[in-house]
């Protein structure tokens, strides 16, 4: 009988471990009423003598181990998720398709309009949110107790004794166009992105963070003329080939002269509707020839170089783009809002 025991336990160990059985054939072979246990139990009731103590613990031990390996092959099962039949997937089960997230449209807008200027031979820079007073206005050819500070609504962090050590939260992403001027000389071609933050009371058409893209370009003869190239094309890839772009005067204290940039209104091609408010156009960006006195703080000479900046707001362009009425949509993470930019 101790020989029939060990055969037994063999057989057992080796169908876990090659999984020839599945949990419930495996109990019918061995655990059932009429399985191999039940028998060797009922041969056990005629042993008889000193052997009966050494086959009585072997077929006890013999017992746990069956039972223990039943467990495991039914703990298997249910983790390949098979059907209580059999140990085969079942292919017919319809697909449970996984919740997949989407870009939010800001990052769509962002990606798309640094993959247009990267094609344009610019690269992506980036810039500290908390700034100095200089980086923020003064290197830029804002003059201390110049009104056009008020333009900007500033949070302040930290007043100092100086005003350009103040410390602020960047107003706009022109404070990286000086710290890249400071460390890199021209040629240089790179757009900015990132967020910005002004004291606004939140609204429909304001909010106190929102996000910008800023373009510089500084090389010698660098003209309006390519400005306004560079801007054309960027309106062409963004709103479609049809679009058109109009320049009007404007004043920045880092650009001299400076210009907005509107595009023909994509929505009713100019023939006015309430996104353009009627007149057919829209604007989507600053933008202007660097002002010598900028070249000068971050030591360029505006003898040799000249350069053309723009800059712009990523939520506008994805107003525009998308015909979005509420900017506040963009920062409360309604998932019916943004589910609709699913495969955009
Ligand atoms: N920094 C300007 C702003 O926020 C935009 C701008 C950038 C204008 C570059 C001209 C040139 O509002």
């Amino acid at each position: 009988m101790l020989e029939k025991i060990k055969d037994i336990s063999i057989e057992a160990e080796k169908i876990l471990q090659e999984r020839s059985l599945n949990h419930e054939d495996f109990r019918l072979k061995f655990l059932s009423r009429k399985g191999q246990l039940n028998d060797l139990f009922d041969e056990f009731k005629q042993v008889s003598g000193e052997i009966k103590r050494q086959v009585g613990q072997n077929l006890n031990l013999l017992k746990n181990r069956l039972d223990e390996i039943h467990k495991e092959l039914q703990a298997g099962n249910s983790q390949s998720g098979s059907t209580a039949q059999g140990n085969k997937e079942d292919l017919t089960l319809p697909v449970i398709p996984n919740a997949v997230g989407t870009l939010h449209p800001l990052t769509l807008v962002r990606k798309k309009i640094v993959e247009v200027f990267a094609r344009m031979g610019f690269n992506t820079e980036e810039g500290p949110e908390i700034e100095s007073d200089w980086y923020n206005f003064s290197a830029l050819n804002f003059a201390e107790n110049h009104p056009a500070r008020e333009m900007q609504d500033t949070f302040f962090v930290e007043k100092a004794a100086v005003q350009k050590d103040d410390l602020l939260l960047r107003t706009h992403t022109s404070n990286v166009q000086i710290r890249l001027m400071e460390y890199k000389k021209p040629p240089i071609r790179s757009i900015m992105v990132g967020r910005v933050y002004r004291n606004e009371a939140i609204s429909a058409r304001a909010h106190c963070q929102f996000h910008q893209v800023e373009g510089l370009f500084v090389d010698k003869n660098v003209s309006f003329r390519d400005l306004k190239d560079t801007l054309f094309h960027f309106a062409k890839e963004m709103f479609g080939k049809n679009t058109k772009i109009r320049l009007r005067p404007s004043y920045f204290p880092f650009t001299e002269p400076s210009a907005e940039i509107d595009v023909s209104c994509f929505i009713c091609k100019g023939e006015g509707c309430n996104i353009c408010k009627h007149t057919g156009w829209v604007e989507i960006a600053g933008s202007g020839m660097v002002d010598p006195n900028v070249l000068k703080n971050c030591d360029i000479d505006p003898e040799q170089y000249t350069g053309f900046a723009f800059g712009m707001g990523i939520e506008r362009i994805t107003m525009l783009k998308y015909g979005i009425n509420d900017l506040r949509l963009f920062f409360e993470n309604d998932i019916r809002f943004l589910k609709q930019f699913k495969g955009i």
